[in-house]
Order: structure tokens, then C-alpha cells, then sequence
């Protein structure tokens, strides 16, 4: 196992309800800013029971943060945060808002030009405004971890930040909150968590059983629960589940002293900022093809993958890894997402247009082994067409 650190202080808040204890844990002196995206949460009724958790708190909002947040909108509430002064960020949505809200945290502190904190990566950030949040949508993990996507539009650059200081204080998981999620939600929330345990343990062995277990744990629930949310979108249990294994996915735990990939969620990024496909489109269309062509470095992984996940034990090493890579690319499709560029009209004349987008990223040598340059990007796009 390599060496690590894990640390995570935000305090969830798991169940039925809960968005009442918003009274508990938001300051009561605190002067609030409520953030929010497009208005599902007015239409589903989430904002009347936060505004009732509220009730004789002062508090502005903020609402339209749009799914892929970008930069230039999010600016904009910096803007009301210091014209305000709040000195509290309350986030309700999926992992647009939470991710938008965390870097507004961080922008409203900083001083300096805030691109930088995307162009740094997050290492500029010292400090941020203090966050909760209220969970809609399960997929990012957002809602338990340090790390945020932001998007500036003039440059079509998505870009991914992180930081200690970034961390929720809490998060409200209400499962009930997420029967209106729109089917294409649902099935791009599930990919997205799949797709996060497999970046963290389809790498290569490194004597870290209790993670593998773990990361296995998470990817069976998902196949067992997804195709219920979508045939029965009212029952809370197997909503109850998904939202737990979307949390788990990216909160720290099952990518302790392992090695992580990330190739796939840099290129579908570029592919999300030229063509404005849903993030989990993105890796449903690219993690498959990423598993054939650099199979190689990940056999003995996806070996075990076949084995424990997919229950795929005879035949030949080669005959079981492509059935595994198979039957993911078949669940993903079984969720409602789409797994080749062509079903999103993209053609090979994309490809150049990604590369050269990874390239001004610096996203030159990705993966576990940092082996995965442009020519094995194309590779691995050409595959997905
Ligand atoms: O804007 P509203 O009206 O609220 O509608 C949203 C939005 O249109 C809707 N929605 C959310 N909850 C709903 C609902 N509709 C009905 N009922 C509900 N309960 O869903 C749409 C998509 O929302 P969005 O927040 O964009 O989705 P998601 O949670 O998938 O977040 C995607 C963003 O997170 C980033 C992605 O790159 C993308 O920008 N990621 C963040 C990560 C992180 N912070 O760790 C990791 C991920 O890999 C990912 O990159
Ligand atoms: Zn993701």
C-alpha cells in the first residue's frame, strides 16, 4: 500500500427530513447565501423546505448556476458575496452547484485574478468562505470531497481544481429529493459514480485489499440498484443506496495508498467543453475504449475486475477482459447512456479538435503510469467513434 493521507471533515446528514436540521448547522448569525441551479428545487419543493430551515436567518440567493458551471456566471456571485458581505454558502443541487459554490468560496477570498486557481489546480487557494450543502442529484461526490470542475466559456476550458479549504461542512442527503430526477439524470449520476471507482482501482495491484474490496463493493451496488431507480423511481431504498455509493465513490476512502488513473475524466472534460456533452456522457463514451487500448498495463486489474465484479472466470485472460469491458459498456447503455461518439453526433474530425484541447491543457501524459499521451488518446478516441 503507498503512503497517504485521508482526511475529511464534512458532516453528512443521511435520511428523510433532514433538510429541516438545516436550523442545526447553518450559524445562526450567519449572513447566508443560498445557491442554486436552473429550478428543479423550486419546482420539487427543496427551496420551501429550505427557506422554512431558515426561517429568521438573513439570507440572499443566487440561483441559475448551469449544469458544467462557468467561470464567468460564478463570478458573478463573487461579486454579490462581497457587495453583501456574506459569510456563509449554502449550495442545493447537484455537482454543478456544489462545485460552483466551492469556487466562489474560494474566489470571494482571494486576491489576485481567481482563473489562476483553475490554472493552479487549486494549490493558490489559503482560504475560503465556510459551505454546506444540500445534495439533489447523486453522482460527483461533490457533496464529500474537496475538489470542484468550472468552466470558462471564452476558452472553452473545463477545468478541475481542489484544496483543503474546499471541503463542505456538512451535506444533507435526503433520498426523497431525488425521485424527480429526470431519467437522463439518473443514468448519468449511476455512470458517473461507476466511473469514479474505476478510476481509483482499475490501475494495477498494489496490496491494498480492503480498497479493492471496497471500490468492488460500490461498483456491484451500482449495477444491482441503477436499472431499479430507473424501473421504479419512487422506492426509497434503492434511492437510499445509490446516493450512499455516489458519496463513497469520491470522498477519499477507496482512493487511499492506491494508484489513480483520471484519463478518462480528463478527456471526456474536453469533450463536455467543445461539444457540451453531459459529464457522464462523456466517460460512458470514453472509459470503455480507455480499458481496450491500455489493457496491457491494467490486465491484472481487469482480470480481477472480471472476476469479482462480472463473475467472469472461464475461458481465456483476453476472452474474459473483453467481456468484462463489455458487459460495462452494456450497463452503461442499460442506464440510458450512450457509449460511442457517433450516438452524439460527433465524427472523427472531433478527434483533432480534442487533442489539441488536451495538449493546451497540459493533459499530455495522463493515467496511473502517466503513459497515456496524445497518441494513445487518439487511440483510444478513434476506438470510440
Ligand atoms: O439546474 P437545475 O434546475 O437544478 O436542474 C439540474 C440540472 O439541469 C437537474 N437536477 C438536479 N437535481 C434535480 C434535478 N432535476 C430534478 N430533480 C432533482 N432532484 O439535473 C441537471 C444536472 O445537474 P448537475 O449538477 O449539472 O449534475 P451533476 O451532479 O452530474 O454534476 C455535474 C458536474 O459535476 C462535475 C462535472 O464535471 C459537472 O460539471 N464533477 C464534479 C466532481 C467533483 N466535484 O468531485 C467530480 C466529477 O467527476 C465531475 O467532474
Ligand atoms: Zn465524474
Amino acid at each position: 500500500m503507498q503512503n497517504f493521507d485521508f482526511y475529511n471533515p464534512t458532516h453528512i446528514i443521511f435520511g428523510k427530513g433532514r433538510i429541516a436540521d438545516l436550523a442545526k448547522v447553518v450559524p445562526a448569525d450567519a449572513r447566508v447565501l443560498l445557491l442554486f441551479g436552473g429550478g428543479s428545487i423550486k419546482k420539487n419543493g427543496v427551496l420551501d423546505e429550505v427557506h422554512a430551515a431558515l426561517a429568521g436567518r438573513t439570507f440572499h440567493e443566487f440561483s441559475g448556476i448551469e449544469p458544467n458551471p462557468s467561470y464567468e456566471n460564478l463570478m458573478q456571485a463573487v461579486e454579490l458575496v462581497r457587495k453583501e458581505k456574506i459569510d456563509f454558502l449554502l449550495a442545493v443541487g447537484g455537482g454543478s452547484v456544489i462545485d460552483g459554490t466551492k469556487f466562489i468560496a474560494a474566489a470571494a477570498n482571494f486576491e489576485g485574478d481567481p482563473w489562476s486557481i483553475l490554472e493552479k489546480r487549486g494549490s493558490n487557494v489559503t482560504s475560503a468562505l465556510p459551505f454546506g450543502s444540500v445534495l439533489t442529484l447523486p453522482a460527483t461526490g461533490s457533496e464529500m470531497n474537496n475538489g470542484g470542475v468550472v468552466t470558462r466559456k471564452s476558452l472553452k476550458a473545463k477545468m478541475a481544481f481542489s484544496s483543503k479549504h474546499c471541503f463542505p461542512l456538512f451535506s444533507i442527503l435526503d433520498p426523497t429529493k431525488t425521485f424527480t430526477l429526470p431519467t437522463r439524470q439518473i443514468g448519468n449520476g449511476v455512470v458517473d459514480a461507476f466511473a469514479h471507482v474505476m478510476e481509483q482501482y482499475m490501475t494495477y495491484p498494489a496490496d491494498a485489499p480492503v480498497q479493492d474490496r471496497f471500490a468492488e463493493g460500490i461498483l456491484q451496488t451500482l449495477i444491482e440498484e441503477g436499472p431499479k431507480a430507473l424501473a421504479t423511481p419512487d422506492n426509497y431504498e434503492v434511492r437510499a443506496n445509490i446516493m450512499w455509493c455516489a458519496t463513497l465513490a469520491l470522498n477519499g476512502l477507496i482512493g487511499a495508498g492506491v494508484p489513480q488513473d483520471w484519463a478518462t475524466h480528463m478527456v471526456g472534460h474536453e469533450l463536455t467543453a467543445q461539444y457540451d456533452l453531459d459529464h457522464a456522457q462523456t466517460l460512458a463514451i470514453i472509459l470503455p475504449s480507455m480499458l481496450r487500448v491500455r489493457k496491457e498495463s491494467k490486465r491484472a486489474k481487469l482480470l480481477q475486475y472480471a472476476a469479482r465484479v462480472w463473475n467472469l472466470t472461464s475461458g481465456d485472460e483476453d476472452t474474459r477482459i473483453e467481456a468484462a469491458i463489455q458487459k460495462t459498456q452494456t450497463f452503461f447503455e442499460q442506464m440510458g447512456v450512450k457509449t460511442r461518439l457517433g450516438d452524439y453526433g460527433l465524427k472523427a474530425d472531433s478527434i483533432d479538435t480534442i487533442l489539441t484541447q488536451l495538449g493546451a491543457h497540459k493533459m499530455t501524459t495522463l493515467g496511473e503510469r502517466r503513459d497515456v499521451t496524445l497518441e494513445v488518446s487518439r487511440k483510444v478516441l478513434e476506438l470510440s467513434l
